[in-house]
């Protein structure tokens, strides 16, 4: 597992064909950054279009179906997604969890669906505001990997973890670096007591509001692997001010 900054980029529910100059924008400036991993995450529509546009960076899903194939209208598999070249999927993400019902078994059973198709996997885990306000975060955050982390030999060696707060999502607001620290050292301390000396390889994110402004304080904090970016990663322009920074936190 390689120990690169890995900044991932979320587009969610954006991205028309239009947008693949930016990706060809992001690629070329990743290309300037070697010491960081790149990898963006389109709409499934543009897996396949933006793996053929971009050479230096990764390209995956946003979720994937638990089977690889049959009877499922409007989903899309592992298999699939490998298919149309992705190499990752993000699985778990909040956004999923919380408006399309989706709970811990059913995000494992989509990573380790992923794995079995070759994809590396990014799963999401992070509390509310609430949970946190009641001092619940870390108990929240620990049971959402118990249930949700696939399984299995090798399980730990295509995946990385984002610890991404759900009230940080796209509002503006991030914790401090201090309680991103100690929540990715909690993290940290899971995944070596679930996978031994393997949990000590899987790159833990952060996400949730990054931007140009706070990218280098936040990759700075205790056992931070990297970032998982929503809305400033739509323009080459703020996404790669975040790579620029992931690049100076390494040297
Ligand atoms: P945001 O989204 O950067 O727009 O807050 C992050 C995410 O949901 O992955």
């Amino acid at each position: 597992m390689s120990s690169l900054p890995y900044i991932v980029g979320n587009w969610k529910m954006n991205g028309t064909r239009a947008m693949l100059a930016e990706a060809r924008a992001i690629d070329r400036a990743a290309s300037r950054f070697p010491g960081v991993q790149v990898a963006l995450a389109p709409p499934f529509t543009l897996v396949h279009a933006m793996r053929e546009a971009v050479q230096e960076i990764g390209v995956g899903g946003q979720d994937c179906h638990v089977q690889p194939g049959g009877a499922f209208t409007g989903d899309i598999s592992a298999p699939i997604l490998a298919d149309a070249g992705a190499d990752f999927t993000i699985v778990g993400h909040s956004e999923r969890r919380a408006l399309h019902g989706e709970g811990d078994a059913l995000v494992r059973d989509k990573a380790e669906a992923a794995q079995a198709a070759g994809l590396s996997v990014i799963l999401c885990v992070g509390e509310t505001e609430a949970e946190r306000d009641s001092g619940k975060a870390e108990a929240v955050v620990s049971g959402q990997l118990a249930g949700s982390l696939p399984r299995g030999d090798d399980a730990a060696v295509r995946l990385a973890v984002a610890y991404e707060p759900v009230w940080a999502i796209g509002t503006g607001r991030v914790p401090s670096v201090d309680d991103v620290g100690a929540m990715h050292r909690a993290i940290r301390a899971q995944l070596v007591a679930i996978y031994g000396d393997a949990g000590q390889g899987v790159r833990i994110l952060y996400g949730g509001s990054v931007n140009a402004g706070n990218a280098a304080e936040l990759l700075a904090a205790d056992e931070v692997g990297g970032a998982l970016v929503g809305g400033a990663s739509l323009t080459a322009e703020s996404f790669t001010a975040i790579i620029g920074a992931a690049a100076l936190e390494r040297d």
